[in-house]
């Protein structure tokens, strides 16, 4: 690794990773930090303490997303994004998502020790809900924030609880308020310079082939529904099999319809990661079955053409299309910065398409976007035992700041 001035300093990243990791803490060594719910709030807050210990200026736009600048905050001048999202899965692992913020504050921390050479402004992203765990979409901060969802839907969607966004939102700014922190307002659809984040590859490639960085060229598509199949609610022992009118029964062979039909696309991923049952009651026949789709393609054609099936397998049921995204490619100059970093730090490196969504996908629509992937153990994520081993952790940090520096430096005509 590089010995400039510029070089990510080893024990405050890993130091501040272990920090967040011990907020919502799981006995198994995994993580709960649901979008808005305290424990994500806490670790917002624990960032920008150490972000305004740096002189940076906190904005907050209407759906959540923080935006913590660093540079001349009254300036119009639009900064370089940089970040990611705190929240994680109910059963989280300690990578996804907070290594890109640890990483983006790394940047800042950096930027602020350099003294010859002008930099433009550079902000900290943290994005609001991307895992769509407790609120769905995936992706609602920056979804919102680029336009692509309405704010005012996005606002009023619940949880399982029947809790709102909005309702949480508030929570959690009075929190925030309550700790001395008070954002300033931001626009949506803000003006940026460029965006980048580092992320966990959360899948098996660059591991496979032994590969450092991932300089990922685009984002598969996705589409997620919400199922809904009606019954009629019943004695378990009193009504006859012959004639009942099972929901979860229905929604078992729709499923196996689904199954069959989805197989036949060539490199199609799908999941159903959510079934519940009511009433919930061991000897009553079901009277609701309500599943979630999560189906994933890199090609829009085919992504577009499974969707139609889907759609039409289901006529009989209840469906909402909760988010159709198209394929995303990122910007080659973005790539470009990143590939060279890569090259002048001496990693092996590779371009890859991500399996998984991000906050990126839809920020790519307001500027020039990119995305640097790490190995993360077994690609596993999404778990418990997801692990991204500290050397990569660093690489993929140093990677992001010399990125970050090469597009946020203010060249001398
Ligand atoms: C984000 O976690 C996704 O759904 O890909
Ligand atoms: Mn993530
Ligand atoms: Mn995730």
């Amino acid at each position: 690794m590089s010995n400039q001035r510029h070089t990510v300093d080893r024990a405050r990243v890993l130091g501040r990773l272990d920090e967040i990791s011990r907020i919502g803490a799981l006995e198994n060594g995994g993580v709960c930090r649901l979008a808005l719910a305290p424990e994500e709030t806490q670790a917002r807050a624990r960032l920008i303490g150490w972000a305004q210990d740096l002189g940076c200026v906190v904005f907050a736009d209407a759906i959540g997303n923080l935006f913590l600048r660093f540079g001349d905050a009254g300036s119009k001048e639009p900064p370089v994004l940089v970040g990611s999202h705190l929240d994680t899965q109910p059963v989280g692992g300690n990578f996804d998502g907070v290594l890109g913020v640890i990483a983006a504050l790394e940047c800042v921390e950096i930027l602020a020790a350099q003294s010859d050479r002008a930099f433009g402004p550079v902000e900290i992203a943290i994005w609001c809900n991307e895992e769509g765990a407790r609120f769905s979409p995936t992706t609602m901060g920056a979804a919102v924030h680029a336009g692509h969802f309405p704010l005012a839907a996005a606002l009023a969607t619940t949880d399982a609880g029947g809790q709102s966004v909005t309702a949480s939102l508030q929570q959690a700014m009075t929190s925030l308020c309550a700790a001395g922190i008070s954002p300033a307002p931001r626009d949506l659809a803000a003006n940026y310079k460029a965006y980048v984040e580092l992320h966990i590859e959360q899948g098996p490639v660059l591991e496979k082939e032994g590969c450092a960085i991932g300089i990922v060229t685009d984002i598969q598509g996705l589409v997620q529904y919400k199922v809904e199949v009606l019954g009629t609610a019943g004695h378990a022992g009193a009504v006859p099999m012959e004639g009942r009118e099972d929901a979860l029964t229905r929604a078992r062979a729709l499923l196996a319809d689904i199954d069959k039909t989805l197989a036949a696309f060539e490199g199609l991923r799908f999941t159903v990661g959510r079934l519940d049952v009511a009433p919930g009651s061991i000897n009553t026949i079901p009277a609701r079955a309500e599943f979630t789709l999560d189906v994933r393609h890199p090609e829009a054609s085919i992504l577009a053409r499974a969707a139609e099936q889907i759609e039409l397998l289901c006529a009989g049921a209840q469906l909402t299309r909760l988010i159709h995204q198209t394929p995303v490619p990122f910007d080659k100059r973005v790539a470009t910065a990143i590939e060279s970093a890569t090259r002048r730090l001496g990693l092996s490196s590779r371009r890859i398409v991500s399996g998984a969504t991000h906050d990126a996908a839809h920020v790519a629509a307001l500027c020039p976007a990119g995305m640097i992937f790490v190995p993360c153990r077994g690609g596993i994520s999404h778990n418990e035992n997801e692990y991204c081993a500290p050397e990569h952790v660093i690489q993929g940090t140093q990677v992001l700041a010399d990125t970050v520096m090469a597009l946020a430096e203010r060249r001398v005509q």
